[in-house]
């Protein structure tokens, strides 16, 4: 009948290149000082996470993996659907998978990879995924990575349960898996079908490696990327860095801590120096890779709790603002003993040293988090028995099986903590 009247649902969310309905699920209605810190906005820089709740970052091997393919390393739909749906599913951030800052970087066949610049497949298809989550009022980070010696392993559903080695034939790169170190006696596992023996790295090419992360934390950012997390956990490159029981490099790069740390503060520098002042910059690291008391440990040392705790104050320095901790994964023998807050309590400590420091940097805590009251308990400390000092473990929680299993989870833990939420409009009808 002529009314011009238009609804608020029907305007666009700004700067996205189709339609849909501005939306910012997950977001607490009315936030007061007794909503749980959960579900309270954190600001990071120039940069205002909406709740405490990040998709940790999962490789989905679903990349073309034909070296002479355009698309090789690039993001699919399949990520458009897979990391999008969590955005719509009330996530304050979602952080897209380890993703290889140079080709031999990846850990199989079909990982994503950012090696190209602005104009290529690569950059196109992040560009998209950014646009999905953006449309939810979510942010994107990214995890840039580098597997190492832990390269070029056969996808694990062509290859079946277990890393099998890739050759030539396989579009593997038997001659260029890296390390500090080289050998049989620095393969991720022994045995002759899983691994190959990496070999060392020179000073020049420990310098590509640091250039082609920050060249790629300045690509994702020009695609739309609000976060980047360097790895630096779970026995890939730098993690090999950081440990005696992988490095023993008799150069700047080895023996001292302050050596075995160079790589990451070059790369975590130089990703600041590119991404400029208001883009956060996460460091995952292993809290401990699990040797204390190991044979191995003994002969050679080991990087623990203690050695991250160190780094963690570290970290203003090297242009970090939060750390990541999560564990394990640079020896086969590490002895871990998954419960419920095995790597949570890594967390914990390593954000009251950080704070018995004075320092402010940020701790997300991630593994085996399931419960909401749980989680939580882990932002926000309690006074039970399971922390003693009542403080929390982390300023975020990281979760990624749990999302696998019940990608609703957030709006399920707003219900459950009597938190109201928003929701994307195209899903009000069913969830309210
Ligand atoms: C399918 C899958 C893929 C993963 N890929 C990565 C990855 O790309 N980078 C990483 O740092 N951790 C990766 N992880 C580890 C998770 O980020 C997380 O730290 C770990 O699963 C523990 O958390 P959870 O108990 O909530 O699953 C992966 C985990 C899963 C289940």
């Amino acid at each position: 009948m002529g009314s011009t009247f238009v609804s608020p649902r029907a305007v666009g969310a700004p700067g996205i290149p189709y339609y849909t309905p501005i939306n910012n699920p997950g977001a607490a209605i009315d936030p007061g000082p007794h909503t749980p810190t959960l579900f309270q906005p954190l600001k990071i820089r120039n940069f205002t996470l909406k709740n405490r709740i990040i998709v940790a970052p999962m490789c989905m091997a679903s990349s073309e993996a034909d070296p002479e393919s355009d698309d090789v390393g690039t993001l699919t739909d399949f990520h458009i659907a897979h990391l999008g749906h969590f955005a719509t599913k009330c996530v304050g951030l979602v952080m897209i998978e380890a993703t290889a800052v140079q080709p031999n970087g990846r850990i199989s066949s079909n990982d994503s990879g950012l090696w190209q610049g602005t104009n290529s497949s690569q950059f196109r298809a992040l560009r998209r995924v950014a646009d999905i989550v953006h449309s939810q009022g979510a942010k994107l980070g990214i995890q840039l990575a580098h597997a190492g010696r832990k390269g070029r392993v056969v996808t694990p559903w062509v290859g079946g349960r277990g890393a099998v080695k890739a050759y030539k034939s396989a579009w593997g790169w038997p001659d260029d898996v890296i390390a500090p170190s080289c050998g049989e006696e620095f393969k991720w596992s022994p045995g002759e079908t899983s691994y190959w023996a990496p070999r060392d790295l020179s000073v020049a090419e420990i310098a590509e490696v640091v250039a082609a992360f920050a060249r790629r934390a300045s690509t994702a950012v020009d695609a739309g990327v609000d976060v980047i997390e360097v790895h630096g956990a779970h026995g890939y490159l730098l993690r090999q860095f950081l440990s005696p029981i992988t490095n023993r490099r008799d150069d700047k790069y080895g023996g001292s801590f302050e050596n075995r740390c160079r790589i990451v503060r070059g790369v975590t520098t130089a990703v600041r120096a590119e991404i400029g002042s208001e883009v956060p910059l996460f460091l995952r690291i292993s809290g401990t890779e699990w040797l204390e008391g190991n044979s191995v440990a003994a002969e050679n040392g080991t990087w623990d709790l203690l050695l991250s705790m160190k780094l963690a104050r570290l970290l203003p320095e090297f242009g970090v603002d939060l750390v990541d901790v999560s564990s394990g994964g640079n020896h086969h023998e590490q002895s871990i003993q998954p419960h419920g807050n095995y790597q949570v309590d890594l967390a914990g400590e390593i954000r009251k040293a950080v704070r018995a420091a004075g320092q402010k940097t940020f701790v997300g805590a991630v593994g085996l988090i399931r419960d909401p009251e749980a989680a939580r308990d882990i932002v926000q400390g309690t006074n039970d028995e399971t922390n003693s000092t009542g403080e929390p473990n982390g300023d975020v929680v990281l979760i990624a099986r749990e999302f696998l299993r019940e990608p609703n989870w957030v709006f399920l833990a707003a219900k459950k903590l009597d938190v109201k939420v928003s929701l994307t409009w195209q899903f009000g009808r069913g969830l309210l």
